[in-house]
């Protein structure tokens, strides 16, 4: 410090807390700090220029707006799908139009632990790397308690925890350090007290993603690679109509704020970001982007 200048409340706070800075200099960063500086522009940018990215489950609904706004961002995409491989193609079709990155389909049953690691096996022949995994897919079966059989059960565990468990467990090994994305889907079911009853496999599901996730950020963390959560609300999709009269849909359309159901554009931007190195700080969150819907 000056000889003739006075402590400020900021200098002294800081020489409290850092026992190395004497002369108030600030201590120099540690080899963390310094890989993980948010000072560079590179670092605040919403670009995925150069980045591969595997998105399961993205030839319809959410899945296909995340892909394409991933695509828009500038990343390479690595489209999934199980059945309809039309709608894939004009997944890929549209993203390879925008002219940014490129993109593939790859067939995949990714509620098996072969599937998801035959996916990303495909990524990394196509594309050389992978960077960012969104793990999208999901089922959603509605039965009460008395309803439910093991094969029930089963099948939301296998698709919904197991697969995506062990598909970001092969995805960590594969992506760099630091600058990896892995991206949970949940679900605002977890959290929303007027839960329907017949929710209760899936909201079990995603409850167990969502703990998942949170300690994951936790070991990945300490590589520089971010694991995140998105938790939609009702999204206008087939998975979300399937079983509901049109009375039940509009309800839940008219008791959001916005009178409306969310679309799958609502939520795409929300994982752009999440991929993105201006994300680099966020690690370990769970994001309701749900309009403050109270289901
Ligand atoms: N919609 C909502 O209201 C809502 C709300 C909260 C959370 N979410 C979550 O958001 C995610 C996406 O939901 P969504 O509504 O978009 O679903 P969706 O309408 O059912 O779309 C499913 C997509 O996933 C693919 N898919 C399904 N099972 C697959 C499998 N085993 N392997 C590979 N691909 C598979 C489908 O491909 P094919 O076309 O080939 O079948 C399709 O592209 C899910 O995790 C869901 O739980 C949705």
């Amino acid at each position: 410090m000056p000889p003739n200048r006075k402590p400020t409340l900021v200098s002294n706070f800081l020489s409290v807390v850092r026992p190395n800075s004497n002369n108030n200099k600030l201590a120099p960063p540690s080899r963390y700090s310094k890989t993980f500086s948010a000072s560079s522009t590179a670092l605040t940018s919403t670009s995925l220029l150069g980045k591969v990215a595997v998105v399961t489950g993205s030839s319809r609904s959410i899945g296909a707006a995340i892909a394409k706004t991933l695509g828009e961002h500038g990343a390479h995409v690595v489209v999934n799908y199980v059945n309809d491989s039309q709608a894939a193609d004009d997944v890929v079709q549209s993203i390879r139009a925008q002219g940014k990155g490129g993109a593939i389909a790859v067939k995949a049953n990714v509620g098996t632990l072969e599937g998801g690691q035959y996916l990303l096996d495909e990524a990394v022949k196509a594309f050389g790397r992978l960077d960012i995994l969104v793990l999208n897919a999901g089922v959603m079966g509605s039965k009460t308690i008395s309803e439910i059989d093991e094969t029930f059960y089963d099948s939301h565990f296998d698709t919904n925890v197991k697969a995506p468990l062990f598909m970001a467990k092969a995805a960590a090994a594969l992506i760099p350090s630091p600058g990896g994305r892995i991206i949970f889907m949940s679900s605002s079911f977890t959290s929303a007290s007027a839960v329907p009853a017949n929710a209760l496999v899936y909201s079990a599901t995603k409850g167990a993603i969502e703990q998942i996730s949170r300690v994951l950020a936790r070991d990945l963390g300490a590589r520089g690679i971010t694991v995140n959560t998105v938790s939609p609300g009702a999204v206008d999709t087939a998975l979300f109509r399937e079983g509901k009269s049109t009375g039940v849909i509009d309800f839940i359309a008219k008791s959001n704020p916005a009178k409306r159901l969310g679309e799958p554009e609502d939520i795409a931007p929300v994982i752009a970001f999440l991929a993105s190195a201006a994300a680099q700080w966020v690690n370990g969150q769970n994001i309701r982007v749900n309009g403050a819907s109270a289901v």
